[in-house]
């Protein structure tokens, strides 16, 4: 029993990899998953045991304030994992190749997610799109990069696909779906995102894979979930997708506490006189930062 516990409490503090997550899957253990993209989030989000931290290219919207991820490059994404690998221990790091870094030639794609692991320290990549990656999905495979896949809604393909819309619902787009996921896996990706699909067709790719699903705006089937970190944390009150469940109301909190903030600072009660020094020797504080006594 003592071993038992013992070897759980061992799983529990062990890196998760590629390998954990098909595990977990075999084990019916949900994976759980959000996106960071700097160092003090990360480590807030592995103390609150997440799974996977990926290092989405929706920073191109929560980071850069743009209507959409196009413009995200591989330098800033690589700038944005060194900061979040700093802060994470446990979770398995995913960092997604930027539109256009991955679509020009096999080679510059393999230097690419080279330099995502390499210089961004990922522990994988993520791409979007199905079979037309294959070669690539391969390749990188071979060489020792795992690879997680992405289908469904793929918000780099958004001028082409019209909007961000849900995917797979004719018959035809579902079962298209199916053999990219299918082909997919046969290529050696080691999980798949699943965005903005109905559940039914989630559910079904899901039994259909032996490599976990990670779904967002796909419904209760898929092997795990992943969210927007900036989403679940309702840090902008006027995006309310349906999928998305605000976990707290932090955009409030935040204007209300620089608003309270400013306040003492108009009225001159901050800083008070614990948060500062006079002429006369006072104890050393006790911060990482602040300036010595
Ligand atoms: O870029 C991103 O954050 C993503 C997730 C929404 C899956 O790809």
């Amino acid at each position: 029993m003592a071993q038992q516990a013992g070897k759980a409490a061992a799983r529990a503090e062990a890196p998760i990899t590629a390998p954990t997550l098909c595990q977990m899957k075999r084990d019916g253990r949900p994976i759980v998953a959000v996106t960071a993209y700097d160092a003090t989030f990360a480590r807030l989000l592995d103390e609150a045991g997440v799974d996977v931290v990926l290092v989405g290219d929706s920073l191109g919207m929560v980071i850069k304030g743009e209507e959409d991820t196009l413009s995200v490059t591989l330098d800033e994404t690589i700038y944005h994992a060194r900061a979040v690998r700093r802060g994470v221990r446990r979770a398995h790091l995913v960092v997604d190749m930027p539109f256009m870094t991955y679509q020009v030639s096999l080679a510059e794609s393999v230097r690419n997610a080279g330099r995502l692991v390499q210089e961004g320290g990922a522990a994988g990549v993520k791409l979007e799109g199905g079979r037309r990656h294959g070669e690539l999905v391969a390749r990188l495979t071979e060489i020792g990069i795992p690879v997680m896949g992405h289908l469904g809604l793929t918000p780099q393909s958004v001028r082409a696909l019209g909007g961000y819309r849900v995917q797979g619902r004719a018959p035809a787009a579902a079962q298209a779906l199916l053999d990219d996921a299918l082909a997919l896996q046969q290529a050696g990706v080691y999980a798949l995102v699943l965005e903005a699909v109905p559940r039914e067709l989630a559910r079904e790719v899901t039994a259909a894979l032996e490599i976990p699903t990670i779904g967002i705006g796909a419904g209760p089937d898929c092997d795990g979930q992943v969210l927007v970190l900036y989403d679940l944390l309702g840090l902008d009150p006027r995006f309310q997708p349906r999928f998305v469940k605000r976990f707290a109301q932090l955009g409030e909190q935040v204007v209300s506490a620089v608003g309270r903030y400013g306040a003492e600072v108009r009225a001159r009660r901050f800083p008070a006189a614990e948060h500062g020094w006079s002429r006369a020797a006072a104890p050393r504080p006790r911060t990482r930062r602040g300036p010595r006594a």
